[in-house]
């Protein structure tokens, strides 16, 4: 199929274009960049001064297969990634069975490829079952198409195996996201440490635990040369410390959530404690918020990743307590973003915001997924089509997803993706709702 995206502004992955261009897709490849190609029989879409950009990544994403399917499948959480405007994802292994062995790799691949949705790309566990005792299978698991190895939903709980498996991972070239968490500081523990653990008398999950783990995670990198990605970030002390780390030049990077660049723990107070809000890490304090923003700004933050943790409605419906942690949010996360930028004056370039969604998370992928996160003649036709100027409510009723609790439902937001190709092949299209 030939398709033909006309009059468009092109974020190549790197830089804006300033003049509107039309990208020629053919064959699941960008054929062609340029202004006035001609149509030649392709399907033509006239976008109208919209934002092409590459394939938006989402680098962390729980879709419960297998084992919790009724919380999200493969399908559904492809669906719904498309949806959000994401053409690959990267799923977490904390599933029943956990993703420790190249069987269960293979498994979600094909889940993914039938799924019709964005590019599923499975992460594989650094041990066994995520204890922290044996390690996975990472060779057999990086040859099957794991991307990376993470034991997320709890930090790896061993050092010298944490330390073993960087070595592995770095010849094998799939790099390790460590779930920054000390769990003797957050055992119990359901909101952030500080004024609302004190008002509520809910014990609180201090910002010590991020940054400590985040620290043995450098000093393992430090002395193995391995390069590791912190993931979910959300306090001033741990984007300072993955700050220092790069500095000292070392293989470090991280990722940011949109809930942590945008709500802060005052909504749980707000909400009178809406299990929606609970999460791990938590909603941290306004001023943790603003140093995410500063992380995003100097480049300390590589990525935005959703950690998209879809749980039924029945399960989060109990007393904050007895709440699991996570919020769904892939089928408005890039509107939470985009609208938070705007808000609050556009912090940062649009270009470089655009490139934690783009290059920022492609350069962390083992090839040939590196590739990604690029508009380039040849290069596979993943697209994402912005259009900043669309205000949308968000409605959980319509999505793909089969989560249905959202901290932003019936929320109005201004800067929504509205077309997601995946190699050629159009898995979102909103341009005829007029937005
Ligand atoms: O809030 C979270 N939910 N954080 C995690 O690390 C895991 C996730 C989940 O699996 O529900
Ligand atoms: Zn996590």
């Amino acid at each position: 199929m030939t398709i033909l995206l006309k009059n468009a502004k092109i974020f190549d992955g790197r830089s804006l274009g300033g003049e509107c261009e039309d990208i020629l897709v053919k064959d699941g490849v960008i054929a062609r960049r340029g202004s006035g190609l001609p149509e030649d029989g392709a399907e033509v879409y006239d976008l109208g001064g919209k934002l092409v950009c590459p394939g938006f990544i989402d680098l962390h994403v729980h879709f419960r297969d297998p084992g919790y399917e009724w919380r999200e499948d493969t399908e559904s959480g492809a669906r719904a990634a498309a949806a959000g405007g994401y053409s690959t994802v990267v799923t977490m292994p904390n599933t029943e069975p956990a993703v420790d062995n190249p069987v269960t790799v293979e498994y979600l691949l094909a889940r993914g490829k039938r799924a019709g949705g964005a590019r599923v790309l499975p992460s594989g566990c650094v041990s066994k079952g995520r204890q922290g005792k044996q390690l996975a299978e990472l060779g057999l698991m990086a040859e099957t198409g794991a991307v990376l190895f993470t034991d997320d939903g709890s930090p790896v709980w061993d050092a010298k195996l944490l330390k073993t498996a960087l070595l592995y991972s770095k010849d094998l070239d799939v790099r390790i996201m460590e779930h920054p968490e000390e769990p003797s500081l957050t055992a119990k523990a359901h909101v952030n440490e500080g004024v609302v653990s004190a008002s509520s008398g809910l014990k609180g999950w201090p910002a010590s635990a991020e940054v400590i783990d985040i620290q043995r995670g450098i000093a393992l990198s430090r002395e193995t040369d391995a390069p590791i990605h912190f993931t979910h970030v959300s306090t001033e002390l741990g984007v300072d410390a993955v700050r220092q780390a790069k500095k000292e030049g070392l293989p470090v990077t991280c990722d940011v959530t949109p809930h942590h660049l945008s709500l802060d723990e005052n909504c749980i107070l707000v909400s009178r404690f809406s299990s929606t809000y609970k999460v791990n890490p938590p909603l941290r304090t306004r001023k943790d918020v603003k140093a995410l923003w500063e992380a995003i700004a100097d480049g300390t933050a590589d990525a935005i990743v959703t950690d998209h943790a879809p749980y039924h409605m029945d399960e989060k419906d109990v007393p904050f307590q007895e709440a699991p942690c996570g919020i769904a949010s892939i089928e408005c996360s890039v509107a939470v973003v985009l609208d938070t930028w705007l808000k609050l004056g556009e912090p940062v370039a649009l270009e470089h915001l655009l490139s934690l969604f783009t290059s920022g998370p492609a350069a962390l992928l083992p090839r040939p997924w590196r590739a990604l996160g690029a508009i380039k003649e040849g290069a596979a036709a993943d697209i994402t089509v912005l259009d900043l100027d669309a205000v949308k409510r968000v409605d959980v009723n319509e999505w793909k997803s089969k989560a249905r609790l959202c901290p932003w439902d019936g929320e109005m937001l201004q800067g929504w993706p509205v077309m997601t190709l995946v190699e050629g092949n159009v898995r979102m299209n909103r341009l005829e709702d007029g937005e």
